[in-house]
């Protein structure tokens, strides 16, 4: 079995969710606090051991190329300042020359083809696919234990975590099969199924460890759900040849890609942060009973 030493973050789809914030802006940098979506996916992945990062990008997404380039003139200002703290914000996490490798989705055609897109920089390695949107907190948790699974059982993985029935038609679903000491054995998967027809709770979030094979699959998955080519109907026809283990989130999720779930993970983050746990909970708590004051009025 190949080591997992590359991750795919697929980054080119349209963010109609988060409009206008998105009109002209990646959906992946958009901040939490201070940090851009994809800069955690990015952190999160090297903390799980990930060498390569395959982004594949799309038209208006340029910005993207940009944050993990070097900013000759914004960096020697800062060095003339002497400002270290903040030169270091945007040096310590980018990626050395090489490690980053950028594919284009020429149109956004579903999440499974913007994977497929990554095919050639993946060559004949087991791979790792990040959604950005998806913030997992502590950084590296969840992937650690997927990519070990993985490189133990050779099964394809995915992140499931129990999500409220009444959503499941916004994730894929899995049907549970059976169990290891570390996993459940998946007998089948169906994409955002309403919830009377949904075969549990249990929802696929946006982190995976595939197989190769995957890419072979994905070449041949026709169109499903919303006329796109999906993952999940991909992960379903490989289950014929390889198992699927659905490795429970052990740590936090948020959804990003929804204006709640940024809202709740910038005021985790903001709590958690020594820098400012202080002025964010006076801030909250001001704006608290402002709100119930102007309820009751
Ligand atoms: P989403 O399902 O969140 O779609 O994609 P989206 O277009 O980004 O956002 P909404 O639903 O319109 O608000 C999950 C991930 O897959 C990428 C997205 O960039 C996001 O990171 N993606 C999706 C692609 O790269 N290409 C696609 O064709 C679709």
């Amino acid at each position: 079995m190949t080591k997992v030493r590359t991750a795919v973050f697929p980054v080119a789809g349209l963010g109609t969710r988060f409009l206008p914030a998105t009109k002209a802006t990646p959906k992946e940098m958009l901040p939490v606090v201070d940090k851009p979506l994809i800069q955690y996916a990015v952190e999160e992945a090297a903390d799980a051991g990930i060498e390569t990062f395959v982004f594949v990008t799309g038209r208006g997404k340029t910005a993207i190329e940009d944050h993990f380039d070097m900013n000759y003139e914004l960096e020697s200002v800062l060095k003339e300042r002497g400002d270290d703290r903040k030169l270091n914000s945007v040096t310590d996490f980018r990626p050395n020359s090489g490690e980053i490798v950028y594919v284009r989705q020429v149109r956004p055609e579903g999440l499974g083809h913007a994977v497929w897109c990554a095919r050639h920089a993946i060559g004949d390695d087991s791979f790792a696919v990040i959604l950005a949107d998806d913030l997992l907190l502590p950084s590296g948790l969840a992937l650690r234990s997927m990519i070990e699974e993985h490189e133990r059982t050779g099964a394809n993985v995915v992140l499931v975590q129990d999500v409220d029935p009444a959503d499941t038609g916004k994730y894929g679903i899995v049907t549970p099969g059976g169990a290891t000491d570390t996993a459940t054995v998946v007998s089948d998967i169906v994409e955002k199924p309403s919830p009377e027809d949904a075969p549990s709770t249990l929802g696929v979030i946006g982190r995976y460890v595939f197989h190769r094979s995957m890419m072979d699959e994905l070449a041949s998955t026709g169109r499903g759900t919303g006329d796109e080519i999906q993952l999940t109907d991909a992960m379903a026809a490989s289950l014929s040849s390889r198992p699927l283990h659905a490795v429970t989130n052990p740590g936090r999720r948020y959804d990003c890609g929804t204006k709640l779930g940024m809202l709740e993970a910038t005021v985790t983050v903001a709590l958690e942060r020594d820098d400012l746990v202080d002025d964010a909970t006076t801030v909250i708590r001001q704006a608290l009973e402002a709100g119930t004051d102007r309820r009751q009025t």
